[in-house]
């Protein structure tokens, strides 16, 4: 199995970013948590992180055309304002799991609209970091029942 995790806008300043929603784990040691607990599961990897909305669509087009078995996306800001995403999402077959760190039901009300949910078989949030590697479970289970 091959997963792409997908981070949007100012993902990279975790750590730094509010770390009273965010947590004080930065980006690169999220991506190493992933990357250890992907690897001891013998599942591949890729990251990619952008603060650009197209980056974002490109990132889910090539995980299509790179053959990756499922997709960890957590479009940040995009969540709540992207039908691009939405689009692509719906316009390749692979399995998407939508994360975020902060728990956005107890959030803001501009934060209760997700564009992407709708195209994602799961979503998970308030679980900080380890929200991705639950996601990381989740597509290794459908991958185990749809394969
Ligand atoms: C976020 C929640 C979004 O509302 C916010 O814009 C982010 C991070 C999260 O992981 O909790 O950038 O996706």
């Amino acid at each position: 199995m091959k997963i792409w995790i997908v981070n949007g806008p100012s993902l990279n300043l975790l750590g730094l970013r509010e770390p009273e929603h965010y947590g004080r784990e930065t980006y690169g040691q999220l991506e190493a948590r992933i990357r250890a607990y992907c690897e001891e599961k013998g599942i591949g990897v890729h990251f990619i992180q952008s603060n650009h909305e197209g980056d974002l669509v490109d990132a889910v087009q090539q995980a299509y055309f790179q053959g990756a078995d499922g997709i960890v996306l957590n479009p940040a800001a995009y969540t709540h304002t992207s039908v691009a995403l939405l689009d692509a999402l719906r316009a390749v077959p692979v399995p998407a799991v939508e994360v975020h760190l902060s728990r956005l039901e107890e959030r803001e009300d501009f934060r209760q609209v997700s564009y992407v949910r709708a195209a994602c078989i799961k979503t998970i949030t308030g679980m900080g970091g380890d929200g991705y590697l639950r996601a990381v479970d989740a597509l290794e289970d459908y991958h185990a029942r749809h394969f």
